[in-house]
């Protein structure tokens, strides 16, 4: 059995904050955030929390797909910044939209982890276990972020997108999907919100640090290297590919992923320049971006790929 996405929804925060805008809070200009990373506004949220913005990713998705919330069996929230430790986001949507059949639970894997809960649902699904499932990558990473840092503050936004996968008969959809915990400081968020009287050592930092060049070198080499596995598998080459869906982080990674298989720019959309990195949320709100616009063709051989905190990585191969 293999999945297939029957429908899709996104929702961002209403607050558009420019690079000329962050450069009001901390030395840097548009030229240096747009060259490095072609990021030109990002979507920060004020009001809204990681669960509305969850929800209404949710319930667009859900009417997207014409499917009531009584047909979702299990419910898989992608996010490592929930609105709340408990209850799991997974339960806050399934009680805002219904999903009264539903099993609910988060599932944290950072800005690989929309992939991740997608290979989890395909593995559901191959074993029989759950038909209809919804899927949710929700990010407010505005609000783990130090903002006197220039060096994380202007690569980051906030949203949140969903799938819902509905299995079919046909050949499972392939994935690979990988983790390297001995590099999880490359990448963190030490952040402890309890304290206890015996807790006596040093505190870790509350907000997210990163050695920027690591990631980059992490993701333009593993990257690549995953997805001609993952095609080596599938006996298909790069070029019968037809659309890329990576995580957005950075167009100069997707730029040099894109060189690396030997195939055009153009076959990797991108939103970056308009959300910047949304972690978690990146991957199905492209998706839905592309969905909605029709750039999708029924057929089309789609390649999604995520890369993050953990270290983890993964690809998947799906047939729309
Ligand atoms: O989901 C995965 C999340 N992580 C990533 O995607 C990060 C991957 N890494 C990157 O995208 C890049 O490494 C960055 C965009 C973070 C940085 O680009 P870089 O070309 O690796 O720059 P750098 O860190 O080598 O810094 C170059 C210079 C430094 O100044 P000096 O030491 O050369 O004087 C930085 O202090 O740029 C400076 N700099 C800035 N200048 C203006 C760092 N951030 C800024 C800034 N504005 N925002």
């Amino acid at each position: 059995m293999r999945i297939k996405v029957i429908g899709t929804g996104s929702a961002l925060p209403a607050k558009i904050v420019t690079n000329e805008m962050l450069s009001r809070i901390v030395e840097t200009d548009d030229a240096w955030i747009s060259s490095r990373t072609g990021i030109r506004e990002r979507r920060i949220a004020g009001e809204e929390t990681t669960t509305d913005l969850a929800v209404s990713a949710a319930k667009a998705a859900l009417e997207d797909a014409g499917c009531a919330p009584e047909e979702i069996d299990l419910i898989l929230v992608a996010t490592f910044t929930p609105e709340h430790c408990l209850p799991n986001t997974a339960c806050a949507v399934q009680a805002a939209l219904g999903c009264r059949n539903a099993a609910a639970f988060d599932l944290n894997a950072a800005c690989s982890g929309f992939l991740f809960a997608m290979n989890t649902a395909q593995a559901y699904v191959e074993a029989g276990i759950y038909r209809t499932i919804l899927l949710v990558g929700a990010e407010e990473v505005s609000k783990v972020l130090d903002w006197e840092d220039r060096s994380t503050c202007v690569l980051f936004g906030d949203g949140a997108g969903a799938a819902v996968v509905q299995a079919r008969e046909g050949e499972a959809m392939r994935f690979l999907q990988f983790s390297d915990g001995a590099q999880g400081q490359v990448l963190a968020c030490m952040e402890r919100t309890a304290e206890n009287p015996w807790h006596t050592a040093e505190k870790p930092p509350k907000t997210l640090t990163m050695d920027g060049q690591a990631v980059f070198r992490f993701a333009v080499r593993r990257v690549p290297e995953c997805i001609r596995q993952l095609l080596a598998q599938a006996g298909k080459e790069p070029e019968e590919i037809d659309w890329f869906l990576l995580h957005q982080a950075n167009k100069r990674i997707l730029d040099s992923v894109a060189n690396r298989l030997g195939v055009e720019e153009g076959r990797f959309p991108m939103n970056l320049d308009r959300y910047g990195n949304t972690s978690a949320a990146s991957i199905p709100i492209l998706l839905d971006e592309v969905r909605r616009k029709g750039i999708l063709k029924e057929g089309d051989q789609v390649v999604l790929a995520g890369f993050g905190a953990g270290l983890t990585w993964g690809a998947a191969l799906l047939t729309w």
